[in-house]
Order: C-alpha cells, then sequence, then structure tokens
C-alpha cells in the first residue's frame, strides 16, 4: 500500500515526501522534472534513510500511469505535478490548459480503473481572484484571473463534479497561500529551473548577488508600508498539512476545500527586513511599477484546516527566511 505523490521532485513535493516517510508511509514517486532535479529525490533518501519507487514519467502519460498502478498497490494520491507560473501562463495559455488538465484527467481515469478513490489535490490561493475582503475563507466566491487560476478552478469543479457523480471518492482541495522556506537539513528547498517568478527566489537571488536588485512592485497600495501582504507559510507546514488530508480522506468521503496558510499578513517590505535581520545579509532592492493581477491584501483565514484537518502552521516567519537562506548557503 502506498500513495502516490505526482510532482514528487519539486518545490513541495519533496518536502511532503518527506514528511511521509518519515510518517510511516510507503510512497511512490513520478516526476518528470520539468522544473525540479533528480537530485531531489536522493535527498529525500538520504534525509530519511529510507527508499522508494521512483517513474520519470509525465502525468499526462496514460501508459506511464497504467504501469505505475499496476506494479503498485496505490491507495492514495497527491497531486502536485503541474505549471505553476503566473505570467508564462498569460503567454502561453494552451501549454497551460494542456499540461494541467490532461494530467488530471489521465490522474482521475487511471485511478478510478484501480478502484483508487482518495485524491488530494494542489490547488492554490488563486481560486479566489482577487478577493474582496480578507481574511479569505473558503466559502468566498472563486473566480480566476489568468490562466494558471484557470487550470486551478477547472480542476476543483472536475474534482467537486466527480464526487457528485460518484460519492465513494474521497478529494480534499488544498489551497496554498504563499510557500516560502525550505527542510531544516538545508538539503532541499525550491529550487527552480530558469528565472524565478516568486518573492523568495528572486530575494535570494538579490542576496546572493545572481541578480543586482530586486523589484518592489508598487509601493502605493492601501497597506501600512504601501507594498503588498500575502499570507507566507513554511513549507514543511504545508507538507504537514497534506499527511492530515490523507488522514482525513482516509476517514471521510467528500470534497471539501481547505486553506493552508498561517492566517497572518506580511507585506513584501517585512519579508525583506525580517530576511536581512535574520541572516545578517543585505538585499539590495529598487521601488518599481505595480504588477498587473497583484491584489494588495491577500491572507488566509485557517480556521476550517485546524477544525476539520486538526492542522495548523506551527512556523514563523524568522524560521521560513532562516531556512531559505540556509538552503541556498548550502547548494
Ligand atoms: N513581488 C515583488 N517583486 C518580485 C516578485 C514578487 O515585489 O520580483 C511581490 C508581489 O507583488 C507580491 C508578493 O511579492 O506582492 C508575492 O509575489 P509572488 O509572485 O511570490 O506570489 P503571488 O502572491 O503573486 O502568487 C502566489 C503563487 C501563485 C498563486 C498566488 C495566489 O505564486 O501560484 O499566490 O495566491 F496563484
Amino acid at each position: 500500500m502506498a500513495v502516490l505523490v505526482t510532482g514528487g521532485a519539486g518545490y513541495i513535493g519533496s518536502h511532503t515526501c518527506i514528511e511521509l516517510l518519515k510518517a510511516g508511509e510507503d510512497i511512490v514517486v513520478i516526476d518528470n522534472f520539468y522544473n525540479s532535479k533528480p537530485k531531489a529525490i536522493e535527498m529525500i533518501k538520504e534525509i530519511t534513510g529510507r527508499d522508494f519507487a521512483f517513474y520519470e514519467n509525465d502525468c499526462c502519460d496514460r501508459q506511464a500511469l497504467d504501469r505505475i498502478f499496476s506494479e503498485n498497490f496505490i491507495e492514495e494520491v497527491i497531486h502536485f505535478a503541474g505549471y505553476k507560473a503566473v505570467g508564462e501562463s498569460c503567454l502561453n495559455p494552451l501549454m497551460y490548459y494542456n499540461n494541467n488538465i490532461n494530467a488530471t484527467l489521465a490522474l482521475l481515469d487511471t485511478m478510478n480503473k484501480y478502484g483508487c478513490r482518495r485524491f488530494v489535490f494542489s490547488s492554490s490561493a488563486t481560486v479566489y481572484g482577487i478577493p474582496k475582503k480578507v481574511p479569505v475563507t473558503e466559502k468566498m466566491p472563486l473566480s480566476s484571473i489568468n490562466p494558471y487560476g484557470s487550470t486551478k478552478l477547472m480542476i476543483e469543479n472536475m474534482c467537486r463534479e466527480l464526487y457528485t457523480s460518484d460519492d465513494r471518492w474521497s478529494i480534499v482541495l488544498l489551497r496554498y497561500f504563499n510557500p516560502i522556506g525550505a527542510h531544516e537539513s538545508g538539503k532541499i528547498g525550491e529550487d527552480p529551473n530558469g528565472i524565478p517568478n516568486n518573492l523568495m527566489p528572486l530575494i535570494l537571488r538579490a542576496a546572493t548577488g545572481k541578480m543586482a536588485t530586486l523589484t518592489v512592485f508598487g509601493n502605493d497600495y492601501p497597506t501600512p508600508d504601501g507594498t503588498c501582504i500575502r499570507d507566507y507559510i513554511h513549507v514543511v507546514d504545508l507538507a504537514l498539512g497534506h499527511l492530515a488530508a490523507i488522514n482525513y480522506a482516509r476517514k471521510n468521503t467528500g470534497c471539501p476545500a481547505f486553506n493552508l496558510g498561517t492566517g497572518k499578513g506580511y507585506s513584501v517590505l517585512d519579508i525583506i527586513n525580517t530576511f536581512e535581520k535574520v541572516n545578517k545579509v543585505k538585499v539590495p532592492y529598487v521601488i518599481g511599477a505595480r504588477r498587473p493581477g497583484d491584489a494588495a491584501e491577500c491572507y488566509s483565514n485557517p480556521t476550517l484546516a485546524k477544525k476539520e484537518l486538526g492542522w495548523k502552521a506551527e512556523r514563523g516567519l524568522e524560521q521560513m527566511c532562516a531556512d531559505s537562506w540556509n538552503f541556498i548557503k548550502n547548494n
């Protein structure tokens, strides 16, 4: 019996594999290394001292999925594999629909065929569009403001309709806020191929001199320091949320959605200042124009996850900043 982790070499996937293995679960991993590296698989094994089956395949590859399900007894699937860059999705929407939707369809079809009906999906706070008020609760209206967000919303809808059609399914939709940080060992962390899009990998580039300056996207928002506010969550806390979701899916059918955030909002300048203070390093930055599509404030109300999953984020911003830096220094 094993949990299949798609995209298990990626940033959130690799941290989740570690927590699953540490908790005594058996896992099987599929990843095509589109936005990750084989080293992550080695590091998961090194950190946990445990081995597992790994398949270097694309999740859209139905033959490969068939092989995985026939060679292993898969009881649950955690689905991380997918493209995740908002800007790229606007430039090439078909690439996002093709990959994210087809991979999920292939996976759900294969699961159905093998009678495996516990599914945890990597959704995102992006399904709230530009939230009308904060903190964001799961009951707030859903919308999408870019093709990446559309794929997340379409997959959520697909899951809800699937459960409505067949109530044997146990599906958990996890809506992530902004994951940062890295494993305390410094051996795995966020290591995107190519130019990063998100704030923390860009802070790391500016702090190490790989990039001359970070551009802060706007300081004229209606927030205390004028910069945007987000709910940054330590990736290990996020990984533990998946463990809680798997345990929930083992006991309940349905298709609920849960916010995985801390419930606390920090501005871009809060992140830069905390990073500089904790790591005693400068982050050269300039203030630039607003980035289209950015909400002034987006942070979660995480109480539903606490109540239903028994999960809560424990790690604070200083630890997130220290662990991100530790990973970069070690690599
Ligand atoms: N930011 C900068 N400069 C940069 C990059 C980011 O100032 O060079 C700012 C952004 O304006 C934003 C904050 O840093 O205020 C965080 O930006 P990210 O791009 O890291 O994250 P977002 O909140 O825009 O997006 C994240 C995920 C998406 C998800 C979205 C919705 O990356 O996958 O949250 O909640 F869709």
